[in-house]
């Protein structure tokens, strides 16, 4: 069985100061870490600084929050997928409904992030996701599926999602303490994967699908025991190393296959 992706996103927090002692408590509160898959996406500039604090331990997956879709050039500001490579990052995560809403990303420009991030072999983290209007109008299924991924799938063909992660994140769900209902995201889930399955039926089992929104210690669990969840997109709760560790030790306790 795979193992569960627990990713957190710090987003725009951290220092230098809150991430050594990030990690120093991080392994001490966390039991039975080996399995599951952990990745931590801290902002860029802290990446190689992240890294090196964990001494190479491959017990955490570095992960950016971001990327340009220029390997290099003179796009002033911009990190690329080449440097994000050269520095040992392995995963990372495009789409993001903040990007998309404060940075005007469209599903254009997102499939070109893909696109590069798929020739250099970094795993993409696809964030999909409806507001709340879109929700109320009946049109998640729409949204998320029919106009978000399948924007790549048009592009570079459904098997480019094989060895993807997707990441369903309704944006009212964000940050604002109200997590989905763990049933209607099942129902969400299986009707990705079930569009996914139309196209092909390999890549249906094989992609990942997480859900992201308000997780916290006391609803993660109720999320992941739903049969096509494959893992979390930590915000908030990731930042505390003791919430974070909690919903990584109950997680990697719960055996799916006995439940
Ligand atoms: P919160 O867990 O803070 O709601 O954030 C979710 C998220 O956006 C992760 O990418």
């Amino acid at each position: 069985m795979n193992k569960p992706i627990i990713i957190g996103n710090w987003k725009l927090n951290g220092s230098k100061y809150s991430i050594q002692t990030f990690v120093r408590n991080f392994f001490k509160e966390l039991s039975n870490f080996k399995k599951c898959n952990i990745i931590i996406a801290p902002p860029n500039i802290y990446l190689d600084f992240f890294k090196n604090i964990l001494f190479n331990k491959n017990l955490i997956s570095l992960c950016a929050q971001d990327v340009d879709f220029n390997n290099y050039g003179s796009f002033t500001g911009e990190t690329s997928p080449l440097m994000l490579k050269d520095i040992g990052v392995k995963y990372v995560i495009i789409g993001h409904s903040e990007r998309r809403f404060y940075h005007k990303e469209d599903d254009q420009v997102i499939t070109k992030k893909f696109s590069s991030l798929k020739k250099i072999g970094l795993i993409p983290i696809i964030c999909i996701g409806e507001t709340k209007t879109e929700k109320l109008q009946d049109k998640t299924i729409d949204v998320i599926c029919y106009k978000q991924l399948n924007s790549i799938i048009e592009k570079m063909g459904v098997e480019s999602l094989n060895d993807s992660i997707i990441a369903y994140e309704p944006i009212w769900a964000i940050g604002t303490g109200k997590a989905a209902n763990p049933n209607e995201v099942q129902i969400i889930h299986e009707s990705i994967r079930q569009f996914i399955f139309k196209k092909n039926s390999q890549t249906a089992k094989k992609v990942k699908i997480l859900y992201g929104g308000s997780i916290n210690e006391k609803n993660a669990i109720k999320f992941f025991e739903k049969q096509d969840v494959d893992g979390l997109l930590v915000g908030n709760a990731a930042l505390e190393t003791k919430i974070f560790s909690r919903i990584i030790n109950e997680i990697s306790y719960y055996n799916k296959n006995n439940n």
